[in-house]
Order: structure tokens, then sequence, then C-alpha cells
């Protein structure tokens, strides 16, 4: 019989996506782009962007208000916040700071966490650190992006490939002897392939925002063979493995990549969420953008075994195994 510990378990997720789609056959009216070169490499079909004057903040403010609503908590319910983001609304305070103060909150902490597409699980990993740590007792947890701002839209090779929007997570506190909650996470990054994927701008570098820049190919090379080494880790720390698992949710970068790691991982399409078509790469929106969508038609039950995954800048990689 296993013993009582805290485990962090998920109370709520919520979403929120900026109401302007853009449409692949949209976007090749003003790059050399098609709708079949789009969907056929990527499985892209459009993307949501945010509104003039809407910032990562708002975006993050809303998923948050949904995730309460889920929930049925109020703001003062939670004494941490935390937005994972590559886009945010200024170089300092935190984005988590203005999303605290659009709350109404006072009281508590709030930081953020970068680590590209990968910062929600990164956020996972840390959440549940600090509620078994004991440092936090109800975290709402944010991944959210306004990739657009970033990306150049005179670059087809990359600006087919991204979005807008946030998702968000509660995790909270449980003193149990189940199996329940967040049950291992693995996180890993290697910087010496930081130029495949980065921005080329920055405060201290260039004093100006940048551009995404990839060589697409380089990361797909490695995309697969990262991915499976964390979500492995993640089975063998946990002691479960991908025959009990009830789904899988990954990083929507990119559905090739998706279906080459469910098939060398062993994990089904049926037991795979996939939302890229509709919102394309949202980077740390990605993960809780997908988790929100299966949970809010009720694919995702409580007692389910989920696999979270990610991969992105850094590079970084990391998975998250959670019961519902
Ligand atoms: O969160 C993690 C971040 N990123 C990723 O996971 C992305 C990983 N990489 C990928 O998803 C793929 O590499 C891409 C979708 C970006 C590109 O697919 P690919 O099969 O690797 O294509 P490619 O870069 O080799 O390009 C093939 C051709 C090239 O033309 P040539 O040189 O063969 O004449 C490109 O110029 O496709 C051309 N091309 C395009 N054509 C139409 C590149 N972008 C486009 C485009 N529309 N948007």
């Amino acid at each position: 019989m296993s013993k009582i510990e805290i485990k962090s378990i998920v109370r709520s997720v919520g979403s929120y996506l900026p109401k302007r789609i853009l449409t692949n056959d949209e976007l090749a009216k003003t790059v050399d782009t098609s709708d079949e070169w789009i969907f056929q490499r990527t499985g892209i079909h459009e993307r949501r962007i945010a509104a003039k004057g809407e910032f990562t903040s708002d975006l993050a403010y809303h998923a948050a208000i949904d995730a309460l609503k889920n929930a049925n908590l109020s703001t003062n319910d939670i004494d941490l916040i935390i937005v994972a983001t590559t886009t945010p609304d200024l170089t300092f305070p935190s984005t988590a700071a203005l999303v605290q103060q659009k709350l109404g909150i006072h009281h508590g902490a709030a930081f953020d966490i970068q680590a590209v597409c990968s910062g929600f699980v990164f956020g996972v990993a840390t959440a549940d650190s600090y509620i078994k740590n004991q440092l936090a007792k109800r975290i709402l947890l944010i991944g959210a992006e306004t990739f657009s701002r970033i990306v150049d839209w005179n670059d087809r090779t990359t600006c087919v490939l991204f979005g807008d929007g946030a998702g968000a997570m509660i995790l909270e506190a449980k003193e149990t002897d189940e199996d329940v909650g967040v049950l291992a996470s693995s996180l890993r990054t290697d910087g010496a392939d930081w130029d495949k994927l980065y921005v080329d701008g920055g405060v201290s570098s260039t004093g100006t925002i940048g551009h995404v820049k990839m060589q697409g190919k380089e990361v797909f090379k490695h995309a697969v063979s990262m991915i499976f080494d964390v979500v492995d880790d993640v089975f063998a720390k946990s002691g479960h493995n991908s025959d009990e698992l009830d789904w899988f949710v990954p990083h929507q970068a990119n559905k090739r990549i998706i279906d080459a790691a469910g098939k060398k991982l062993k994990i089904p399409s049926e037991k795979t969420v996939v939302t890229v078509q509709k919102h394309a790469n949202t980077s740390a929106a990605s993960v809780p953008l997908a988790l929100s969508q299966a949970v809010g038609d009720g694919r995702i039950k409580k007692g389910d075994l989920v696999m979270l995954e990610a991969m992105g800048g850094g590079f970084t990689w990391g998975a998250s195994l959670i019961r519902w």
C-alpha cells in the first residue's frame, strides 16, 4: 500500500482563442504558398490572430477566467500564477504579474517561465514541485502566446506555421495515497542547437524584437527522438506504460511529427488529441489548448491517464504524465 503524500491534482483547464481566423487560402494571397502545401506538410488549415491592442496577458486572462469558472473557484483561491510565454507584453514586469493585476489578485506570487514551445510542460513540472514542496497550494498555470507578433509575414517558411492563443490549468495540493495528479515529469534542454530555432532580436543583443528563424528540416529531424526520450523516461519513472495510456496530448507543431512520435511510442492515433489543423503552432499555449478541447468535449475524464509532451527552441523538450 502506498503512503499518504502531497500530490498535484488537476482541478480544471480553460482556454481562449482570439476571434480572428486566418486561413491558409487567405495567407496564399500574401505569400507564395497554398492550402495544399501547408496542409500536406503540417496538417494546418487555419490559425487565430490576436487583435490590435490584444496582448498576451489578455489572452492569458481570458483562459484563466475560463479555468476558474470550470473549477468553480474564485481569484482568492489562487496563491501562485505561472505564465509560460515567449511573447511577453513587456520586457518586464512578467506577463504573470500583469495577469495577476487583471484578475485583481494582490496576494501570493506570480512569475513567467521561458522554455518556448515546451513552456507549458516545464510549467507543469515546476508547479508540481512548488506544490510538493509546500510553496503553494493552488496554482494557476497558463501557456499564452502572440506569436503573430514575432513572425516575419514575408517568410513563407515560418509564417504559415504559427498562431495565437492561451490555455490554463489549475493544479492544487491534495494529501492522498492514490495514484493521481502529476505522476512524473521529465525535462531536457540542450543549448547546442539554439540557432536551429530562435528569434534574431533581443533586449541585450540587438535591442529589437526580432523575427522567428527556423531550420525546419533540422528541427523535424530532432523532434521525434527527443519526444520519445522524455516520454519513455516518464513512463519508466512512473511505472506506467503506453498500453495503459488513455490520452496522448502532444505539442501541436506539425501533424507529421505527432504521427511519427505516436508510432514510435506505440500510441494509437485514436488516443491522440490533435488540434493543429485549427490552431497551428501556438507554442506554450498548444498543449493546454488541446487539453481544454479534449476535456471540454468529454474525451478526457476523471481517472484517465494522460501524457503531455512538447519540444521547441533551445532545444527544450519535456513530458508529464497525469492521472486526471
Ligand atoms: O515547436 C517546434 C517548432 N517547429 C517545428 O516543429 C517545425 C519542424 N519542421 C517542420 O515542420 C517542417 O520542416 C516544415 C513544415 C517547416 C517544412 O517542411 P519540409 O518538408 O521540411 O519542407 P522543406 O523546408 O524541405 O521545403 C520544401 C520546399 C522548399 O522548396 P525547394 O527548395 O524544394 O524548391 C521550400 O522552399 O518547400 C518550399 N516551401 C514552401 N512552399 C510553399 C517552404 N515553405 C513553403 C510554403 N509554401 N509555406
